[in-house]
């Protein structure tokens, strides 16, 4: 075979590499079509402190693991690497771990029960903004349970499963070993609501890859404590306390995941 033979039949080879097998559309449940047949029976939910009305409230709702039966995970997904997306009539989307909605009770709610008889809602103020939750409502009747890994989104009409690689695509490491792939589920699952890598995650908290990854200024030794007890560091952190929550090995794979990310920095 002449070297020209031998590398047209190498990239034949590469491109014939099995994808994996991404469906397009994700698993998802359509909640405008949500009743009590198809869903559950809803339920009479009472919340102590909205942090939508800012105070008490009680809504008729469907509850949100009764919700995600109804969604078929794929065999080739693992449940730990799933998020829950959920998705607003305007297109504004935030996740959560999949398995956090089996630990703690979360309630999709289609009824304010202070709302008058031929109203399904009140309205609120959102900034200097008149909104109203319609048509669904995420809610959480547990007290002081962490907003940033128990949301509360409003407006919704859908709910979906996705694997967190593919969701924050470019937080995702491209070359992982077991222990940087723990590390990204760990971050995907307590950090990224609030920290972007390589862009991709939300913006309460600093970016720790672009420009800079942060074991490149940051002493390793000291980032797992600060990542356990931010504030043994900083007074008045916004940085929640992890040390409760978070095994000291698992902080060491957040901690691999977030160095690999050093070598796979977006242009
Ligand atoms: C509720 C939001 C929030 C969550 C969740 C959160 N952080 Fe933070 N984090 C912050 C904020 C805000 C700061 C920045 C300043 C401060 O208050 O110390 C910060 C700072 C940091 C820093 C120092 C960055 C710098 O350059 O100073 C690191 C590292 C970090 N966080 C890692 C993590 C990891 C890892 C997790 C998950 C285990 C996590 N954070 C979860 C809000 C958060």
């Amino acid at each position: 075979m002449t070297n020209h033979r031998l590398f047209i039949s190498l990239v034949f080879l590469v491109l014939n590499l099995p994808q994996p097998a991404w469906p397009t559309d994700w698993p998802t449940f359509n909640l405008l079509e949500a009743n009590s047949s198809n869903t559950a029976k809803p339920q009479t939910v009472k919340v102590s402190h909205d942090p939508v009305y800012k105070t008490a409230k009680e809504y008729q709702a469907y509850p949100l693991a009764e919700i995600l039966k109804k969604i078929t995970v794929p065999d080739s997904l693992k449940t730990d690497e799933l998020l829950i997306v959920f998705t607003s009539a305007d297109g504004y989307q935030v996740s959560m771990a999949y398995r956090d909605a089996f630990t703690e009770q979360g309630f999709i709610a289609f009824q304010d029960n202070a709302a008058m008889e031929n109203k399904h809602w009140l309205d609120f103020k959102f900034g200097k903004q008149i909104m109203t939750p319609a048509p669904f409502y995420l809610v959480w009747p547990k007290k002081d349970l962490d907003e940033w890994r128990y949301p509360w989104p409003f407006q919704l009409i859908s709910v979906s499963l996705q694997p967190a690689r593919v969701y924050f695509g470019a937080a995702a490491p491209a070359h992982a070993d077991a222990r940087i792939n723990n590390g990204f589920a760990l971050f995907s699952r307590y950090c990224i609501r609030c920290h972007s890598v390589n862009l991709s995650g939300g913006k309460v908290g600093p970016e720790l890859n672009i420009p800079k990854n942060i074991s490149e200024y940051f002493k390793e030794e000291e980032l797992s404590g600060f990542i356990l007890n931010a504030s043994a560091y900083r007074a008045g952190t916004k940085m929640p306390h992890f040390e409760s929550i978070i095994t000291a090995r698992d902080v060491q794979d957040i901690v691999h995941y977030l160095k690999q990310m050093k070598s796979e920095k977006v242009q």
